[in-house]
């Protein structure tokens, strides 16, 4: 695992978003999207480097990690809404091309499956951008989550919805499940880069980077991967 310790949280984004760049430029055409707020700054770079340095997404496919249940597609806390607009409006990715789990169909367990079944069919993601909870979730894979997971339906424990509570106003508006690629789905991309900035990140990096390969700490998953990038801040690197 590589770990790249930058002084603030905008040089780490401007890390991960050069990455992303030199990987579209060397010919990547799956993409893994993650949303969280130390992402945000990355697409935002993506963003301007797509107005000023010619960066251009057609032809790439790219897949979101997760979606909250019974949140409509429009709805501005929608995992696929804020992609649309912290990423996908701002670039020229061919909406058709933005693939997302729904979490309002009908039958959740099979969309789960269909979900799973898409990044099958797209083989190996070129590079999949990781975020990482307070508790050390990637996506939305809780602590206890089975290292061989797929994608599928969790459960969100009651941490996490106190710190989404953030962009919803009340804790109660926080949907209780979710729909989430597994440990082992975002294992199969050819290369994982995970993000983390603030100081509130700093003992979850350290679990994830340092600590035991464990389903107590998800991140940790990384330490099994052949090419894993962690970009941090000083402040998320606080206990390294
Ligand atoms: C969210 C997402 C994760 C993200 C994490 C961190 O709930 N499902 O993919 O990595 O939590 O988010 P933030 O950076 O906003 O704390």
């Amino acid at each position: 695992m590589e770990v790249l310790i930058r002084p603030d949280a905008d040089d780490a984004a401007r890390t991960v978003a050069g990455i992303v760049h030199q990987a579209l430029a060397e010919g990547v055409r799956t993409l893994g999207l993650a949303t969280g707020s130390a992402p945000v700054g990355v697409y935002r770079e993506l963003a301007r480097r797509h107005r000023h340095e010619g960066l251009g997404f057609a032809g790439v496919d790219a897949f979101l990690l997760d979606e909250y249940v019974g949140l409509p597609p429009a709805h501005p806390q929608s995992l696929a809404e804020v992609i649309r607009r912290e990423l996908a409006e701002h670039v020229d990715l061919d909406p058709a091309r933005l693939h997302l789990p729904s979490g309002t169909a009908p039958d959740l367990f099979a969309e789960a499956r269909r979900f799973e079944r898409c990044l099958t069919e797209a083989g190996p993601l070129g590079l999949q951008i990781l975020g990482i909870g307070v508790n050390g979730h990637i996506g939305f894979n809780e602590p206890g989550s089975s290292l061989a997971s797929r994608t599928r339906l969790k459960t969100l424990t009651d941490d996490t919805r106190r710190d989404n509570a953030r962009f919803f106003g009340s804790i109660d508006d926080v949907p209780r499940h979710v729909i989430t690629q597994g440990l082992a789905t975002i294992g199969e991309a050819s290369h994982l880069v995970l993000i983390a900035t603030g100081p509130h990140k700093a003992r979850a990096v350290a679990a994830a980077v340092e600590g035991p390969l464990t389903a107590t700490c998800p991140a940790s998953v990384l330490q099994l991967h052949p090419h894993a990038t962690v970009v941090v801040d000083e402040l998320a690197a606080s206990r390294l």
